[in-house]
């Protein structure tokens, strides 16, 4: 005799016992245990639904909700049994439900399909995670403030190429990575506005033939709007990959602050110094403090772009509606989240704790001929030259602070009037690096006026959101 299908969701039709090899390729418990709120919230609006539409009776759909709530602080307690051969967490929890109910718990599932409910339950989860990733890019945000609001008139080198270019503000940098945290901020705001359609009630793919109330279960669960086409409902997966690349992107910008702060703290620049509660020292090299939660933040943005590309070539050529294959879209996007979330809470807490070497970063500001655009400036302001003329000269007199291995602002009048005799004794007065970040007072300009201008903008910003 052959031994039936144990499976009491959809066993019916079987004579054989899934094989283990098939229980442990199809089995998802292990990881989307974590929708089990979301699973039983998403079940206890629908079960409100079915009872509101006369689609089972009240006094079933309280002993349903009740079993719920047991099963919900199961979970939270920790003394819920997880099952391999129930395969997934919404198989766990309406088995278990059957054990404390009995047989009204099969009517749960009525007018709905695990597609549907799985679509829900990750669309909230993500929902949930979107949250919290947009506090978490405004706690990092603050912190880039503070520290623009501290140094808003430090002067530091800036760079191109990762050449002396012309002198910053240590505000104005710090304001550049609030403006692309700012734009990863308003990725997320406008994601979760587009992720907020609700797939329940789509059931397998086809909508169904009870008079269930869409409207009804979606906003009971926090969604704009039941989404409006019960195929795609069931297919979509747009909201796992834009939270994917919106968390990539994110992490790339994480990279390029943490490589900068690895650069700055280093002894050949010494820009900053890390706290050692975010340093680690060496086990063979006594004297060092090394920047690995920096190197770490920088890291992560492999292991998201990887989590990206990986859901997306999941999704790539899947024919409408739900396939299994969809089921591989959990994994990456939960380690995603906890390590993007784990990235912007390290990155917050170096930023706050960083000591800035202010002397130093003035130091180094002047290096490198950083003034020598001012010089040309001064050359098309004061005496009229083309500024391509201006180039040229200016050119000459690096040209001959090189030669006299000294910097512009060391050369003497005379010298410099040998490279061209008009320049006036004016010009001494523009040769250093303050004057060169106060007089780049155009909008967006390195001026601490602009800074401060940005700061307050930001600072509105944030409240209002
Ligand atoms: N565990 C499945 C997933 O994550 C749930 C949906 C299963 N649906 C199905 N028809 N087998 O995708």
């Amino acid at each position: 005799m052959t031994k039936k299908n144990s499976n009491p969701m959809w066993g019916g039709r079987f004579t054989e016992a899934s094989d283990p090899i098939m229980e442990a390729i199809n089995a998802s418990i292990d990881f989307d245990k974590r929708l089990a709120t979301q699973d039983i919230e998403g079940s206890r609006a629908h079960a409100a639904m079915l009872s509101a539409q006369g689609i089972i009776s009240s006094s079933d759909a309280e002993a349903i909700q009740e079993g719920l709530l047991t099963i919900l602080s199961e979970i939270n307690n920790n003394s819920f049994e997880f099952s391999t051969s129930l395969e997934d967490i919404h198989m766990n929890v309406e088995a278990r439900l059957k054990k404390i109910v009995g047989d009204k718990a099969g009517k749960l599932h009525t007018a709905r399909s695990r597609n549907d409910q799985v679509a829900t339950d990750l669309k909230m989860w993500v929902r949930d995670h979107w949250d919290a990733a947009g506090c978490a890019l405004k706690d990092l945000i603050r912190v880039l403030i503070s520290q623009a609001e501290h140094g808003a008139d430090w002067t530091m080198p800036g760079f191109t190429h990762l050449q002396s270019a012309q002198p910053v503000t240590w505000g104005h940098h710090m304001m550049a990575y609030v403006e692309m945290f700012g734009r990863d901020l308003s990725r997320v705001i406008d994601a979760r506005i587009r992720l907020n359609e609700c797939p329940l009630g789509a059931a397998a793919l086809a909508g169904t033939s009870f008079p269930i109330d869409r409207h009804m279960t979606a906003r009971a669960l926090g969604f704009d709007r039941p989404s409006a086409n019960s195929i795609d409902a069931v297919s979509d997966r747009d909201f796992v990959l834009e939270f994917l690349s919106v968390a990539s992107i994110n992490a790339m910008h994480l990279s390029r602050l943490a490589e900068e702060l690895v650069i700055w703290s280093s002894a050949q620049f010494k820009f900053i110094v890390f706290n050692d509660r975010f340093s680690t020292g060496s086990s063979i090299m006594p004297q060092k403090k090394n920047p690995d939660a920096a190197e770490l933040v920088r890291a992560k943005v492999g292991r998201l772009l990887g989590a990206y590309v990986g859901v997306l070539i999941v999704m790539k050529g899947l024919p409408l509606a739900y396939s299994k294959d969809m089921q591989e879209d959990k994994e990456p996007v939960f380690d995603a989240a906890d390590n993007w979330f784990l990235a912007l809470k390290t990155m917050t807490g170096i930023l706050s704790n960083i000591t800035v070497n202010r002397e130093i970063l003035a130091a180094a500001s002047s290096e490198g001929f950083s003034i020598a655009t001012d010089v040309a400036d001064w050359l098309v302001q004061k005496l009229d030259l083309p500024f391509r003329e201006a180039h040229h000269v200016t050119g000459q007199l690096v040209a001959l602070a090189e030669t006299k291995k000294c910097d512009l602002t060391d050369l003497t009048l005379s010298e410099m009037k040998s490279v061209y005799s008009d320049i006036t004794e004016e010009i001494l007065s523009i040769l250093n690096v303050n004057h060169s970040v106060q007089s780049r007072n155009s909008y967006g300009g390195t001026a601490p006026d602009q800074v401060r201008l940005q700061i307050k903008y930001w600072k509105e910003k944030l409240t209002k959101n």
